[in-house]
């Protein structure tokens, strides 16, 4: 058996830290064999074909074909997993949101040749940015295939988030469970530490005992530093996040395919109306992955300061699918 996997995008930067973990066997084991489709646009095609190259020079032993194309419907023909990269970053002074207008269009095309070639069972994880709003033109294009096959990531918020507790902690990352990211991949974005638990012990005690008032830290540190992350990599490293955003990836989807047994995680996946969500946006919410699908934890009710944070970023996600409805994108 193999696993077919198409990646957009597959010439640029997380593209590049993406595909050789995948041929290594990172995203679903070391049993698992691979097919891999890269999907670029004309531009992009030489890196992506040297790229190629190179995974043959690695003569990974899961690699079992490589296909470099700029024709989408041969890009997602029989993918099981569509990792939807390909998308300008934003630079320095930019809102992830303003790249609507600029991504914004790649992701209705993509959409429909999903629906049209890939897998019955595919599944789609949106990484270009903004990821949110991308994931939801996809899946609006997407005629005959589940919304809820279809994810935007927020892992990389959620292990952001979960080092910053863990460094504030002076505890082992591995230590920290239970973070959840609500709403948007973007500023707006809400990191809740609630539920999280170090050595499993509650968070919010062990954070009591260091930093005494934990609203104050919370609003004042931690919740900027994690939504406002991704600025400073760009600010720090003159380019946006890249190999962290490449692990993160792999992270979601593999939890997704494999399951994530009783541990949460966070991805922003179609709301039904859970936690007050508008149906039908994407937002991240927390949740397990069983059988191949997210499930959405329910119970976790927030409290009111919770509350007005998870609603601000909500409001921005209506904003940008009203914005994407001007542009007669969805
Ligand atoms: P990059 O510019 O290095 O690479 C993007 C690649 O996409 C380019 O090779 C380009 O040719 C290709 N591309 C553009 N349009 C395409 C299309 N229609 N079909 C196929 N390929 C296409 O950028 P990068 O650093 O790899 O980042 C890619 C995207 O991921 C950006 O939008 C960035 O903001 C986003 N990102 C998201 C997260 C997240 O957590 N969600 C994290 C980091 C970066
Ligand atoms: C990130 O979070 O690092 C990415 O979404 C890139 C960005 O624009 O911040």
């Amino acid at each position: 058996m193999s696993t077919t996997v198409t990646l957009t995008g597959a010439g640029g930067q997380i593209g590049y830290a993406l595909l050789f973990r995948i041929a290594a066997g990172d995203l679903f084991g070391p049993e698992e064999r691979v097919r891999l489709r890269l999907l670029e646009i004309p531009a992009g095609i030489g890196a992506a074909e040297g790229a190629a190259l190179e995974l043959q020079d690695g003569a990974f032993g899961l690699l079992e074909h490589v296909e470099v194309t700029d024709d989408p419907a041969v890009g997602f023909d029989g993918a099981d997993h569509a990792l939807l990269v390909g998308a300008r970053p934003r630079g320095p002074g930019m809102e992830r949101g303003d790249l609507l207008a600029a991504n914004g269009s790649i992701f209705g095309p993509q959409g429909r040749a999903i629906a049209a070639n890939a897998a019955p069972g595919v599944r789609v994880t949106v990484v270009g940015n903004p990821a949110n709003t991308n994931a939801l033109i996809a899946a609006a294009a997407a005629d005959g295939v589940p919304a809820t096959r279809f994810s935007a990531l927020t892992r990389l918020d959620e292990n952001r988030a979960r080092a910053q507790l863990a460094a504030a902690l002076d505890a082992p990352v591995a230590e920290v469970d239970g973070v959840t990211i609500w709403g948007n991949h973007s500023a707006t974005q809400f990191p809740d530490v609630a539920h999280a638990t170090v050595a499993g012990r509650p968070a919010l005690d062990a954070l009591a005992e260091r930093v005494g008032d934990v609203t104050a830290w919370l609003d004042g540190s931690f919740i900027p530093r994690v939504a406002k992350r991704g600025a400073e990599i760009i600010q720090v490293r003159g380019s946006s996040s890249v190999a962290s955003a490449a692990n993160a990836t792999l992270d979601h989807v593999r939890d997704w395919t494999l399951g994530t047994g009783e541990r949460r995680t966070s991805a922003a996946v179609v709301s039904h109306g859970e936690y007050g969500v508008p149906a039908g946006l994407i937002s991240s919410f927390p949740v397990r992955a069983v059988d191949g699908a997210w499930q959405i934890v329910e119970g976790q009710e927030p409290s009111p300061w919770a509350r007005e944070r998870i609603d601000r970023s909500v409001a921005e996600l209506v904003e940008e699918r009203d914005a994407v409805r001007a542009l007669g994108l969805i």
